[in-house]
């Protein structure tokens, strides 16, 4: 054992780095040099334990340089390999795209919209009104009086410590009890006189919004849905402007797909009364159990402002008429999807809300 054997194998080391392309060659080429077992720089170092002790110390130092040397050069090397390796992406180019979730209006938006567009174009105004309700405008201002059924307590949600059937006021303005009446509206029209004790004709408006029912939730009703009322005030308003508006209305609504038949009703702010229908949109008027076999579905209710509406607000009745109407919006959405459950548009089941367009 000798120099000569030492350098040899630098030299050996040497010409194979420069060959090495790989992780797996470099981890070859330490494994030949340095391996515990067979590695050559190991079996340099065990001759030098066997060599004559005059060398001994001067082979040793050579063959403890040669070990240093190839690590740090195989170290420069990994480190070298690593550098040139492409990144790792979190992001694989090839797969194919994720498509965004794009949110939909609800049904009932939907519907509300139409409608406020139609009617914005016909030239008429979007308010909205208060949920909380008094008894006076909810009912009594509306000609419906004290003991009136639809002022029960079955069908109406009185605001705690409030009695049914107390109004704030009477017609002459004079003030009720301590605790008037407070309810959750039960329909659009308070708003009627809301508009109309702080407006002077002509009254073109629509409003949309919220209502409450003490109802159970089936698939026909819900303790809360949606109307959008009319009314429309000004000197020599008929009937007829009426059906003329609310035809125009109902085939925009329905896509010009729809015949509308008048009918005479009964509401107490209304008079005459008119309850509107459309051809049924399940059996195109031929007769079926949606339409219980009359061909025709329940619409929207109107008719001429009652006289007597007109005076609570402070109109003069000779001078002015006008009339109103008022319509559901989720019945709107039932017919024209031909959903057949109501707590459908409630649920905000995505499957459902999906189907309808953006
Ligand atoms: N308020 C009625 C309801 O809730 C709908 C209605 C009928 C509104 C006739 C009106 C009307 O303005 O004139 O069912």
């Amino acid at each position: 054992m000798t120099d000569a054997d030492i350098a040899r194998v630098r030299a050996e080391f040497v010409d194979e780095l420069a060959s090495v392309a790989s992780e797996s060659d470099l981890q070859a080429l330490r494994d030949k040099y340095l391996g515990r077992k067979n590695g050559l720089v190991t079996g340099l170092m065990k001759a030098v334990a066997t060599a004559a002790p005059a060398e001994k110390p001067a082979l040793g130092r050579l063959a403890n340089e040669l070990k240093q040397e190839i690590e740090q050069q195989l170290g420069d090397r990994r480190g070298a390999l690593e550098a040139t390796k492409a990144p790792v992406s979190a992001v694989d180019v090839t797969l194919p795209g994720r498509k965004p979730l794009i949110g939909h209006r609800h049904p009932l938006t939907i519907v509300r919209e139409q409608i406020e567009t139609i009617f914005t174009r016909m030239g008429y105004q979007v308010l909205e009104g208060p949920e909380i309700e008094d008894d006076y405008h909810n009912f009594e201002a509306l000609n419906m009086p004290a003991e009136h059924p639809a002022r029960d307590m079955q069908d109406t949600l009185y605001l705690d410590g409030t009695v049914p059937g107390h109004p704030a006021r009477d017609r002459s303005g004079k003030r009720g009890p301590e605790r008037p009446a407070t309810l959750l509206r039960t329909h659009t029209s308070p708003m009627q006189i809301r508009y109309m004790e702080s407006h002077e004709p002509p009254v073109r408006i629509i409003v949309p919004g919220k209502v409450y029912r003490r109802d159970d939730l089936d698939l026909t009703h819900s303790p809360m849905f949606q109307q959008v009322e009319g009314l429309v005030v000004g000197e020599r308003i008929t009937l007829a402007d009426l059906k003329g508006t609310l035809t125009t209305f109902l085939q925009e609504l329905f896509e010009n797909r729809t015949q509308v038949l008048f009918r005479p009703s009964f509401f107490p702010y209304t008079e005459p009364s008119v309850e509107v229908f459309i051809g049924c949109v399940f059996c195109n008027g031929s007769g079926c159990a949606i339409c219980k076999k009359t061909g025709w579905l329940e619409i929207l209710g109107s008719g001429m402002v009652h006289p007597s509406v007109f005076e609570a607000v402070g109109y003069d009745p000779e001078r002015y008429t006008g009339f109103a109407f008022g319509v559901g919006i989720e019945r709107v959405a039932l017919l024209k999807y031909g959903v057949d459950d109501i707590r459908l548009f409630y649920d905000n089941d995505l499957r459902f809300l999906e189907q309808f367009p953006l």
